[in-house]
């Protein structure tokens, strides 16, 4: 069985989201895939882009300690709360196999993506399905346990899919009119860089800024705008205005700022997604134009993948 998950992009809201304001993030068919089979007696890992392997005992994997095992953390801390949760003693092994073209460390969620898909595919492999409610729960216990803090944006976006509002750390799912406009935006996700600094220090960084209140209600006029338009110019528009205000929180790079601006011109509107220091762009396409695009952006060092809203 193969279970295939998507990564997450904030579309408007980083930063402010961490102080109760609103972030709209936007799962992405920029996909991880998790492989589960049949294997008698032994648990078998396979991180297939890194080349790693890990072999573990059936009566090892209830109590093991995540933290301790790298690269495989996220999985293994996954298949642990998944069996725990269900309360199932493995007694048939399995191998599981993943792969991910979700570049890491730049915001776009390839942990909670890999996080997501094991669980699901543990859970299936078990016959026990699970309601996207508890998926989501479980996910978000994941990345809790392995990185000691988290927010619900990643596990949750990836798990229900579609777009979400983010408050107060609780997801709210938006449909209707808003959802139907971005199932049919075409958008480019650039890697740029990588990130020079964690989230958090970013977070810190962000919080010691005497004005960024004021930014944030920009930002929340800006998402009640960005919610009304039918208009993919306005929408591209409101995007590259967003930018500008995460500029003004000094969290942009001069290459983040040169692809925005690419973007901009070239496209209906673009800007950083995630924390930044560095990481990923979004630009939201103009059909028209795309060729132009593609051309300018080839000019510049970076990853181009083509992307659209997962419902
Ligand atoms: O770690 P990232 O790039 O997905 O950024 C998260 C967005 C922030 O608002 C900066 C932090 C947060 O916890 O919401």
């Amino acid at each position: 069985m193969i279970v295939e998950t998507p990564s997450k992009v904030i579309l408007f809201g980083e930063h402010a989201v961490v102080y109760g304001y609103r972030a709209i993030a936007m799962a992405i068919d920029l996909t991880s895939t998790v492989e589960i089979k049949r294997l008698d007696n032994k648990i078998v890992l396979n991180l297939n882009d890194l080349n790693k392997s890990l072999r573990l005992n059936l009566d090892e994997i209830k109590d093991i300690e995540p933290k301790n095992f790298g690269d495989f953390k996220y999985c293994l801390c996954a298949i642990k709360n998944t069996l725990n949760y269900l309360d199932i003693e493995p007694k048939i092994g399995f191998e599981i196999n993943i792969s991910s073209k979700i570049p890491v460390s730049c915001g776009l969620g390839s942990s909670a993506s890999i996080t997501i898909g094991t669980i699901k595919a543990v859970s299936e492999f078990y016959s026990r399905e699970l309601k996207d409610d508890e998926i989501a729960k479980l996910g978000y216990t994941v990345e809790k346990e392995v990185q000691g803090k988290a927010s619900v944006t990643d596990t949750s976006t990836i798990t229900y899919r579609g777009i979400l509002e983010i408050k107060n750390n609780k997801p709210k799912k938006i449909r209707g009119d808003f959802e139907e406009f971005l199932r049919n935006c075409r958008f480019l996700v650039v890697y740029v860089e990588e990130r020079k600094k964690k989230t958090a220090e970013l977070v810190n960084e962000v919080a010691k800024l005497e004005y960024k209140d004021d930014i944030f209600k920009e930002i929340d006029k800006i998402i009640d705008k960005a919610l009304k338009v039918d208009s993919k110019e306005e929408f591209g528009k409101l995007m590259t205005k967003n930018h500008e205000l995460l500029k003004r929180l000094n969290i942009s790079t001069p290459k983040i700022d040169r692809v925005v601006d690419i973007g901009s011109k070239f496209g209906f509107g673009a800007k950083l997604t995630g924390a930044g220091g560095g990481g990923c762009v979004i630009i939201l396409v103009d059909e028209n134009r795309e060729k132009e695009l593609l051309k300018e952006l080839n000019k510049e060092n970076i990853k181009i993948f083509r992307c659209k809203m997962v419902s």
